[in-house]
């Protein structure tokens, strides 16, 4: 099983170019399949989740592959829309395919996605919404077979949380839907928006993305489009914790303040000073992090609970108590009991993490229970006293693009190991 050996203690400095977004790039390959014609996203993170969307628009008849840092996709030909199993387990959110297959052919076949490592992660919003927009659907051995005959119609949906990925499956399904389509409590992530801007380069008439009322005008047909990814901001939050737990001064080069809103105070609250220039964001920290209080994750523009386990490492070495209260999974504390190895002091009750922070963590043996707690026990990692062995480091390969080498350039010493 692959793994990362890290020698702790070594102070980050100097600058990296943050990865383009995973949770952006994805809805984006899935929307490829929906619009016909070519597709190029530039700035595409070289990521195995991106390498599975991939491995789907292959199957499903599309042209696609990666050039240079951008992937191509040609959905002219794109015949099948079912995904199987196989194809289906290789990404949990291979579900926002569902929108783009309804949209293109009025049919799709998939797996119901498993829970998976942080929470069961139901998909009846997703079902609700596309049923609204006119789906007849059925569960066949696991298996879910959706037709909408009569093609898809626009109709006004509430989420009853506002989800990321339902309200992408909407967007996608209601785009060349007959009429209008108002979605009510959209999920308002920076991705919403992305997916927004490419789907209305390709034609589509999509108003207010980014707020929690959307409005879409069904079109015929949609053409493919450019576009360029952009860059990952919870990707940034994990090399931000990387600086503030080394005592480290780096720029994170294409970043501003505005891509990080929701995780700004809470840096500036351990001491570190977030510096805004024409290049990017610089965080520099101070000798030991002072305790950031509380974090509680919320939908956007609330905390990100992407970013819960890094400032969770971060509490672990502060001065003071941190408490954690995650609203969004319910199974996403797991990288705590990885922690303690390494000497921090961490309750968990439920939602919440009271976490003490102790002067050092010691290096140890661990292992990565979800892509954002493996990473975050790199993070841990690299300001432990001795050397750690992170396990399972395939979690961290599906949404950091060479993790060790960007780290590695700013003076870690780590190295992948099998
Ligand atoms: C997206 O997942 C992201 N993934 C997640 O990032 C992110 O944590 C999450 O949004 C929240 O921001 C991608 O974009 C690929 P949700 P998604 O639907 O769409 C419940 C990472 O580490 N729910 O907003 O699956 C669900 O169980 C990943 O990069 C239902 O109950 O998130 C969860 O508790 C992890 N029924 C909450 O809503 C549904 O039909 C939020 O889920 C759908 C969701």
């Amino acid at each position: 099983m692959a793994c990362y050996i890290i020698e702790g203690g070594n102070r980050l400095s100097g600058e990296i170019t943050v990865q383009g977004s995973k949770n952006g790039s994805l809805p984006l390959l899935s929307a490829c399949v929906l619009v016909r014609g070519e597709t190029a996203l530039k700035n595409c993170p070289r990521l195995t989740d991106v390498d599975a969307a991939v491995n789907i628009l292959t199957y499903l008849g599309c042209k696609a592959g990666r050039c240079g840092d951008s992937v191509v996709v040609d959905s002219t030909d794109a015949c099948e829309c079912d995904i199987p199993d196989s194809l289906m387990q290789e990404m949990r959110s291979s579900v926002v395919f569902l929108g783009a297959l309804l949209g293109r052919f009025g049919r799709a076949e998939l797996s119901s996605p498993g829970g998976c490592e942080i929470g069961l992660r139901p998909i009846d919003l997703h079902l609700e919404a596309m049923r609204a927009l006119g789906t007849k659907i059925t569960e066949e051995g696991g298996r879910l077979i959706c037709s909408c005959p009569d093609g898809l119609k626009g109709a006004r949906i509430t989420l009853s949380f506002p989800s990321v990925g339902a309200t992408e499956n909407v967007l996608l399904a209601a785009c060349t839907a007959k009429g209008e389509t108002v979605l009510i409590n959209a999920a308002r992530e920076p991705e919403i928006k992305e997916l927004a801007d490419f789907l209305n380069a390709c034609g589509a008439k999509i108003k207010g993305a980014g707020e929690s009322i959307i409005t879409v005008e069904g079109v015929k047909a949609l053409c493919g489009a450019e576009h360029t990814v952009s860059r990952d901001r919870i990707a940034a939050c994990t090399f931000m914790a990387a600086a503030a737990v080394t005592k480290g001064d780096v720029l994170l080069c294409g970043m501003t303040q505005d891509m990080l809103m929701p995780v700004l105070e809470p840096f500036e609250k351990t001491g570190c000073k977030l510096m805004q220039d024409t290049r990017g964001l610089r965080i520099k920290a101070p000798e030991r992090l002072l305790s950031f209080s509380s974090v509680r994750t919320m939908p956007y523009p609330g905390f990100p609970t992407d970013s819960q386990a890094d400032f969770g490492v971060m509490a672990s070495v502060a001065h003071g108590t941190g408490v954690i209260i995650e609203n969004i999974f319910e199974n996403r504390f797991k990288y705590t009991a990885e922690l303690t190895k390494m000497g921090a002091d961490i309750r968990t009750e439920g939602r919440v993490a009271v976490i003490q922070g102790v002067k050092a963590l010691h290096g140890a043996q661990v292992f990565s229970p979800d892509l954002r707690g493996g990473s975050a026990l790199v993070v841990a990692g690299l300001c432990a006293k001795g050397v750690t062995r992170v396990n399972g480091i395939h979690y961290i390969d599906r949404g950091y693009e060479n993790f060790d080498g960007q780290l590695a350039a700013l003076g870690a010493k780590i190295i992948r190991g099998e």
